[in-house]
């Protein structure tokens, strides 16, 4: 009897042990297609539009432009994005629709005469903008893969702007925490967003409804010429901004190869700079898949450990060798290659933190050669991945006056200054600096995962450089945590990004004994709480998962946003 006891308090104990896993249960189920986005208005959107015959293209178009009324914290006109796409047939191309910086940029723009950064000028106001890329973007993939007329697919965005669309607690709050940066950067004030918001209120975006209309009907001239291109303009006049009739007019989106790596039999497929999305991505795979993860725990003190190894690695790397790649060489093939990795984890010690100082980009040789996503899969299999960013909630919270919409503050993604972290907290340097039509370099990670080449996973996140960390830990959560799309997604995320040199938990995301643990080894570890940047959470991922039986699988990232899917 007291062996009896003594074997089932040992079993209790090992059990009590374990790192806690998460609990098993299912997203949104759909037989054919699905759209998982920020709003759930724009996931009917974009469902609709394939029920009536349009493709995973066509939805994207019609998702991305109902977003920017239905979540203009990051949906948007006014700034610009990346996308993946997995034709049926397997072939998978990216389109690059990232800002450039205006022809009258330059590298010290935003530094005082004594050389420090001047607070807030390039996060902040109409100078802080990048010239946008999304509406050319939308005519790129629509002229190339869409299937339904493009007028189809920008009326749902006039009809929900000009009706107005009611908001959701979310959106309301959000909207009241804008005010005096609305009335403060606005040289027109846009009275219609000034209000004290409550959830169920209708807000209607008049001007922004017109500005749909001359979308639709004039197609890229509707944005790049004509009032619109007037208006932008005009608001660069008056609020010290320097977007000229001619940057627009010579702003094109261009498509790039993917790059893509295997991970423990899949293949991962993501966005090339001038993203650090893929190349980061693919490092911090690479890196961890030599451990046995799903054997040490989802976020066990010893995985956390790994994983903040690894990405202090990649995040030096990012720092220093990424950047647009039209103005310098970016070594992408010897970042992504076994053997660089290897070497980059060898000095890996599974009990020791490495400090970050002691850590500096990897040698290579130079070689020739407030965001948010969308996840669709349509009925042929066509799979798109689109991450979308105005930068920070609001852009620079210039809404153009006349046009109605926000301008994105994508400038502050250049590295202001070698070593000087940006509203994000990441550095860079040369490679990052700001050159007049050079994109900046972004984070963004907008992926897509084959098995057997099949379709096997969508997946994307907003976040800053936590996008990359986000997107990561949903992959291994799925194939190595053997979780379902929506518990991959709900999982608690940690972040690290080499400097600053701490790790950033979400509330709940490590045990209080982890925690400790990760102390021993000489890590600080910091719990998030800046509310004003949304730090509390780390990503807001949507995916869709290819389920054994065909079907798909959403995740919602609906706990940390109002992120939701529809399907059919
Ligand atoms: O491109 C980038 O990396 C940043 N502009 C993304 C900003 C972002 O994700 C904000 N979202 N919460």
């Amino acid at each position: 009897m007291i062996k009896r006891f003594s074997l089932l308090s040992l079993v209790i104990i090992a059990v009590a042990c374990q790192p806690e896993q998460p609990k098993r249960y299912q997203g949104m189920v759909a037989d054919s297609a699905m759209v998982v986005c920020a709003h759930p208005v724009a996931s009917r959107i974009g469902i609709d539009i394939m029920r009536k015959g349009g493709n995973a293209v066509d939805a994207a178009v019609a998702v991305q432009l109902a977003l920017t009324v239905a979540f203009p914290e990051a949906g948007n006109i006014g700034g610009g994005g990346f996308m993946i796409l997995r034709e049926p047939t397997g072939k998978s191309v990216a389109l690059d629709f990232r800002e450039k910086a205006p022809s009258r940029a330059f590298r010290d723009m935003y530094l005082d005469s004594t050389g420090n950064v001047i607070d807030k000028l390039s996060t902040k106001g109409a100078l802080a903008s990048g010239v946008p890329g999304s509406i050319d973007g939308m005519i790129e993939m629509h002229t190339r893969y869409g299937r339904l007329p493009w007028k189809d697919l920008v009326q749902p965005a006039v009809d929900l702007a000009l009706k107005g669309i009611a908001l959701t607690q979310r959106e309301a709050d959000n909207l009241n925490h804008a005010q005096l940066k609305l009335k403060k950067y606005n040289t027109v004030t846009p009275h219609y967003l000034l209000n004290e918001w409550r959830a169920g209120d209708t807000l209607k975006w008049t001007e922004l409804g017109h500005t749909f209309e001359r979308i639709r009907d004039e197609g890229r001239k509707g944005f790049y010429e004509g009032k619109t291109a007037d208006d932008i303009v005009a608001e660069m006049k008056r609020s010290n901004g320097i977007i000229t009739h001619d940057d627009l007019k010579n702003y094109h989106s261009q498509w790039v190869e993917p790059i893509s790596a295997s991970y423990k039999g899949y293949t991962v497929i993501s966005m090339p700079p001038p993203s650090s999305g893929g190349i980061t991505l693919i490092q911090l795979l690479k890196s961890i898949e030599p451990y046995p993860v799903e054997k040490w725990g989802h976020n066990s003190a010893k995985t956390i450990h790994l994983y903040t190894e690894a990405e202090r690695r990649s995040f030096a790397d990012r720092a220093v060798h990424l950047g647009d790649p039209r103005f310098y060489d970016i070594p992408t093939s010897t970042l992504t290659s076994e053997s660089y990795i290897t070497e980059r984890m060898s000095t890996f010690n599974p009990d020791k933190a490495t400090r970050s100082t002691d850590v500096r980009e990897g040698n290579v040789m130079p070689e020739h050669t407030e965001t948010t996503h969308i996840s669709i899969v349509d009925k042929d299999g066509m799979a798109v991945s689109v991450t979308t960013t105005l930068n920070d909630w609001f852009g620079n919270y210039v809404v153009v006056a006349g046009s109605g919409f926000f301008l994105n503050n994508e400038m502050d993604d250049f590295s202001m200054k070698p070593g000087v972290p940006n509203s994000y907290g990441v550095t860079g340097g040369l490679k990052n600096e700001i050159q007049p039509g050079k994109t900046m370099l972004s984070s963004m990670t907008p992926t897509i995962v084959t098995k057997n080449d099949s379709l096997f996973m969508v997946v994307g996140s907003p976040g800053g450089p936590r996008i990359m960390t986000a997107v990561f830990q949903t992959i291994v959560n799925v194939i190595d945590f053997k979780l379902g799309m929506q518990e991959a997604v709900d999982a608690k995320r940690i972040h690290s990004q080499w400097l600053p040199d701490a790790i950033f938990p979400e509330y709940g995301a490590i045990s209080k004994r982890d925690s400790i643990r990760l102390s021993d080894m000489g890590h600080s570890v910091k719990t998030l709480n800046d509310l004003d940047k949304g730090l509390t959470f780390i990503g807001r991922v949507d995916g869709i998962l290819v389920l054994p039986n065909r079907k798909l699988e959403a995740g919602a990232d609906g706990k940390r946003g109002d992120d939701s899917a529809a399907g059919y």
